[in-house]
C-alpha cells in the first residue's frame, strides 16, 4: 500500500508569510512544508509537497496520483471557487480528499463561501491557520490506516 500523500497548494501561496499576513499569517511555504514533512515522518508517511500558479499543473498532479499516491491534502486557494476542472480531476483520484483553507472562508467575502472542491472531499479544514495542514495529514493517516508514532 501506498504511504504517499500529496500536498498541493494553488495560486499565490507561494506567498504565504508576505501576502494579506494579517488574514493568512507570517509562516511562509516553506515552512509548512517543513512541517508536513516532520509530522509525516512521525505518522509513517512520505510527503510530497506542491504548489502551483497553474490551473492545468495542479490538474496534471491529480492525474499522476491516480494509482500512486495514498492520498491527497488540497488547499485549491482561489481556484476553490472557480474550479470545476479541478473538481473533475478529484473525482478521477480514487483515494481520500481533505480540503484545506488556512483562513475561515465563511467569515469571509460571500465568493468565497462556495467550494466546488469541498463535493469531492472527505473532509475541510477551514480556518484553523497553517496548522491546518497537520490536521488534514492526520486525517489522512488515519483514514489509510498508516501507523501513528
Ligand atoms: C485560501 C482561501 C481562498 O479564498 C483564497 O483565495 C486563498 C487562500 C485559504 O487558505 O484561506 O488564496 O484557500
Amino acid at each position: 500500500m501506498s504511504r504517499i500523500v500529496l500536498v498541493l497548494n494553488g495560486p499565490n501561496l507561494n506567498l504565504l508569510g508576505k501576502r494579506q499576513p494579517e488574514i493568512y499569517g507570517r509562516e511562509t511555504l516553506a515552512d509548512v512544508e517543513a512541517d508536513c514533512r516532520r509530522l509525516a515522518g512521525e505518522l509513517g508517511l512520505e510527503i510530497e509537497f506542491r504548489q502551483s500558479n497553474r490551473e492545468y499543473e495542479i490538474i496534471d498532479w491529480i492525474h499522476e496520483a491516480r494509482g500512486r499516491v495514498a492520498g491527497v491534502v488540497i488547499n485549491p486557494a482561489a481556484f476553490t471557487h472557480t474550479s470545476v476542472a479541478i473538481l473533475d480531476a478529484l473525482h478521477a483520484f480514487e483515494g481520500p480528499i481533505i480540503e484545506v483553507h488556512i483562513s475561515n472562508v465563511h467569515k469571509r467575502e460571500e465568493f468565497r463561501h462556495r467550494s466546488y472542491v469541498s463535493a469531492v472531499a472527505s473532509g475541510v479544514i477551514v480556518g484553523c491557520g497553517t496548522q491546518g495542514y497537520a490536521l488534514a495529514l492526520r486525517r489522512i493517516a488515519a483514514l489509510v490506516g498508516a501507523e501513528a508514532g
